[in-house]
């Protein structure tokens, strides 16, 4: 059996859905019974609880072959950084006291840095506190940035007629889809082929900058002159608040931004076949296109 966190978002949602089709047992987690509904139907187990609640992570997390794990984003946090550290104590708890032997853990590309790179500090400590485990194989999957942060985008197009953000235009970075970072997570939590701490960078199909992804996005939407806005970081952060996220939240994300622009999250191990992924952004846009036309 294999416990999934965040079975309800991007990654678990993917993850869990590949094991099922695989024919495991999946104990799928999240905090509302309904949202994992769909996956009890799916014939998942479902446990629901708060990530906060090292008790009930014990819970779900014994008796399993292997968990995947992740730190979900509080976007209300009035201390970011403190709010997260909760998380992954309680995660690290739970997997020493569960006893679980394996662990795929989505972190990001950038989390060797302590500073300076918005939320990506917070997996930076939550992987210093796996290091300290005895006796469990961890695998840290490092990814770039998601496509399905775009998804964000579709409603900017539709009321404003223009893509944003606080990204510089033709800054390169590895952007990938989710599923392809499921897929990889899947088979790891399946075949448990590794030892010790092992860090895996995922890069996705190529690099790609902001304007290409807006190039491309457009041109699928019909609007192939779509522009590409670059925000003011003080703009970025003043709409996100808007948007209902803590100011420490939104200040902590400019700072992404900001590191995003000046190189800081970038792959140390340089792309090779093993860290390159298949889906390809223009694949991708066609999801988006099918939820713009949704809407
Ligand atoms: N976005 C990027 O470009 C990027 C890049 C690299 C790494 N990452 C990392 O990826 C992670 C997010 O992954 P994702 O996008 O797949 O997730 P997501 O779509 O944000 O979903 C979060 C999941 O966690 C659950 N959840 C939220 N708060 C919870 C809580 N307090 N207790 C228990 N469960 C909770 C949610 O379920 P319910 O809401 O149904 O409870 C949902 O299943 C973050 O750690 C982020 O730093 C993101």
């Amino acid at each position: 059996m294999i416990t999934v966190m965040g079975a309800t978002g991007h990654t678990g949602r993917k993850v869990t859905e590949i094991l099922l089709h695989a024919g495991e047992r999946v104990r799928a987690l999240g905090r509302s019974e309904a949202r994992l509904a769909e996956l009890e139907r799916a014939g998942a187990e479902v446990l629901a609880g708060d990530a906060l609640d090292a008790a009930y992570l014990t819970r779900a997390f014994r008796g399993a072959d292997a968990v995947f794990t992740l730190l979900p984003p509080d976007l209300q946090a009035a201390d970011y950084r403190a709010a997260q550290d909760r998380v992954s104590t309680a995660i690290t708890t739970a997997i020493r006291d569960s006893g679980v032997r394996w662990v795929v853990v989505l972190s990001s590309l950038g989390a060797e840095l302590a500073d300076g790179t918005g939320p990506i500090v917070t997996l930076h400590d939550y992987e210093q506190r796996l290091k300290q485990l005895e006796n469990v194989n961890v695998l840290v999957l490092r990814p770039g940035y998601f496509f399905e942060n775009f998804e964000e985008s579709l409603d900017l197009i539709r009321q404003h007629g223009i893509n944003a953000n606080a990204v510089d235009a033709d800054v390169t970075m590895p952007m990938i889809a989710t599923r392809d970072i499921a897929n990889v997570a899947a088979a790891a939590l399946r075949t448990r082929d590794w030892q010790g701490i092992v860090v895996r960078e995922l890069l996705g199909q190529r690099d790609l900058t902001f304007a290409e992804v807006t190039r491309i996005l457009g041109t699928r939407l019909g609007k192939p002159d779509l522009p590409y806005v670059r925000m003011t970081y003080e703009d970025l952060t003043a709409t996100l608040v808007q948007t209902g996220l803590s100011a420490d939240v939104a200040h902590t994300y400019a700072q992404l931004l900001r590191a995003l622009n000046e190189g800081l999250v970038k792959s140390l191990d340089g792309r090779t076949a093993a860290n390159t992924t298949p889906t390809r952004f223009e694949e991708f846009a066609e999801e988006l296109a099918e939820e713009f036309a949704r809407a």
